[in-house]
């Protein structure tokens, strides 16, 4: 079950610039009708000062740690209202009471992405509260046991793929349906490198996370026409708690790991969320289907 609290801070005023073009859905009337939103292009003032997601609303799984928490942090930074969504629901209500402390509009609904119901009521919820859905960032994720193949038991197949590949699946109909009926989105799922190439994790993680790439191309063609853009990103090694634990128990992994890639380092968190914001915004109005490896090179040798 879905639990749920509320609090709503402020609303941010956002600066209007001048609009070039645009598109029937970009007069909110949550924004007074006049004011300009995300969606709004304006040339002039683009990459200069203005919010990369001003007063869209935007639904992040996977809010409690790593990349989602980042994700929560930069979406509000950007002047995005959020919704945060994970089972731990200490960790993304002091979040979501942190971004409303900073003067966001911030929210959370505990939930598990492997449920249906779950998945439903999230985004039910987010437009129940905001109004709509602009923005959905799918990144909850399950790594899976370090395992040969052949050893890894049925429950964690299962575990990886009903996280990784089922989670999304539950997730994308409702958001996909929310966004259709506001007039369109941007939606981001979290794949992997381990999407893109094989490596020495665990072989179910591997398989959920092709399978990601390809829910998010599927989408991204069944919708261009509602205006509603689905990516997907491809992080390589991020700091999180679970890497941050595999490296303390295994002698040797840290360097190893970090050497993969050109850049040779790990990732921290933010520089992840930092793609995803520039994926769910307009500025990234004619990219869909894509996928953005954010891994420091690891996929180009
Ligand atoms: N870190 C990396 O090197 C790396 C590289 C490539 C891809 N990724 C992907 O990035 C995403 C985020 O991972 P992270 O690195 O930030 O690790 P993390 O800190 O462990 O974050 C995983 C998040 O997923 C949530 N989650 C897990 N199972 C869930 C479920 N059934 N329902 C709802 N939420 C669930 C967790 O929250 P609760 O436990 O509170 O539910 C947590 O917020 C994952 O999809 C992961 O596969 C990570």
């Amino acid at each position: 079950m879905l639990g749920h609290r509320t609090t709503t801070l402020r609303f941010g005023a956002r600066r209007a610039g001048t609009a070039l073009y645009l598109r029937p859905r970009d007069t909110s009337p949550e924004l007074g009708g006049a004011m300009t939103r995300g969606r709004t292009h304006d040339r002039h003032t683009q990459g200069q000062g203005q919010e990369a997601l001003a007063g869209k609303v935007a639904l992040i799984t996977g809010a409690s740690s790593g990349i989602g928490a980042a994700a929560a942090r930069v979406f509000a930074r950007e002047g995005a209202r959020v919704v945060l969504v994970a089972r731990r629901e200490e960790r993304i209500a002091q979040l979501a009471a942190e971004l409303r402390a900073g003067g966001a509009q911030a929210s959370h609904t505990t939930g598990d992405v492997r449920s249906p119901a779950d998945a439903e009521r999230a985004v039910t919820r987010t437009v129940e509260t905001y109004g709509r859905l602009d923005v959905a960032f799918n990144n909850a994720g399950a790594g899976g046991d370090l395992m040969p193949l052949h050893l890894t038991e049925d429950a964690s197949y299962d575990l990886v793929m009903d996280t990784n590949v089922r989670g999304v699946w539950n997730c994308l109909r409702h958001e996909i349906r929310a966004m259709i009926e506001s007039g369109g989105g941007s939606i981001v799922n979290t794949s992997s490198v381990a999407g893109l190439v094989a490596s020495r994790v665990p072989a179910p993680y591997i398989a959920a996370k092709h399978a990601v790439i390809g829910l998010t191309k599927a989408a991204a063609v069944e919708y261009a026409g509602s205006g509603i853009r689905v990516n997907a990103i491809a992080p390589g090694l991020t700091r999180s708690e679970m890497v941050e634990d595999w490296f303390a128990r295994v002698p040797g992994q840290e360097a190893r790991s970090k050497a993969s890639a050109p850049q040779n380092r790990m990732a921290e968190p933010e520089e992840v969320a930092e793609a995803v914001a520039w994926l769910c915004s307009d500025r990234a109005s004619f990219v869909t289907g894509a996928t953005m490896p954010v891994d420091g090179g690891r996929t180009t040798w």
